[in-house]
């Protein structure tokens, strides 16, 4: 299921973001804005579970989250989703998956994975700003349900029709999260329009 985050303040700021102007500070400061307001919306359906707490008033019979949450962002560009979930959900445990775009043949190429022991259990949240082919976020999700990870959901703030088509199809059981869908790749692989190369806008590196 492919869920489209249609608010007022994730379109205004990604529209800041899309701009070829904005610069490394602007850029980020949204994209963390962006990741507290989809968390928001992301963590809507999260099962709870009854507990009994003492107020200084009296018993109170409430809810706690059931569930461990991770937070997996797909290096590089997806670190710069961590800090604005993270806020909201400061009890997140984070794990990290390095892959690399081939820019000729567009596969992604795995270098780093580091994960919190308990996927299996957990609501695993994998982050990525750009779904492009799909080829990163499906090998990421590999990854992960080779170690166990059972509920999973993508967020991404920009995706192109063709990798949401990917990612549905390799990974049916994964809700897929969107701040926008796009409307095609250009031959680079390049999401259009898209917001750019989103690594290098975050980390300034071009
Ligand atoms: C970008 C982006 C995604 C991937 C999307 O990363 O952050 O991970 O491309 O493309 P896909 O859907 O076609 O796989 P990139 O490989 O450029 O690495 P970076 O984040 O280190 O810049
Ligand atoms: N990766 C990006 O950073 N941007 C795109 O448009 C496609 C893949």
């Amino acid at each position: 299921m492919v869920t489209i985050l249609n608010h007022p303040l994730i379109t205004h700021k990604l529209t800041q973001m899309r701009k070829k102007d904005t610069k490394t500070k602007d850029f980020k400061q949204n994209l963390d804005e962006i990741a507290g307001l989809m968390a928001y919306e992301v963590c809507r359906d999260l099962p709870l579970k009854p507990v009994t707490v003492q107020t200084p008033v009296a018993e109170c019979q409430t809810y706690e989250l059931l569930n461990e949450i991770v937070l997996i962002p797909i290096l590089r560009a997806g670190l710069g989703l961590v800090n604005g979930i993270n806020d909201l959900i400061p009890t997140a445990k984070v794990g990290f998956i390095g892959l690399y775009r081939d820019e000729e043949t567009l596969v992604p190429h795995e270098y780093f994975a580091k994960f919190p022991s308990n996927l299996k259990d957990a609501i695993n949240l994998v982050l990525d700003p750009m779904l492009a082919t799909g080829g990163s976020a499906i090998a990421a999700i590999d990854m992960i349900k080779k170690r166990g990870a059972k509920s999973i959901k993508l967020v991404c703030l920009v995706g192109a029709p063709e990798g949401v088509k990917a990612v549905e199809k390799a990974h049916p059981d994964v809700d897929i999260y969107l701040a926008a869908l796009d409307d095609h790749l250009n031959e680079k692989g390049y999401i259009v329009p898209g917001l750019g190369d989103a690594g290098d806008r975050i980390f300034g590196t071009k």
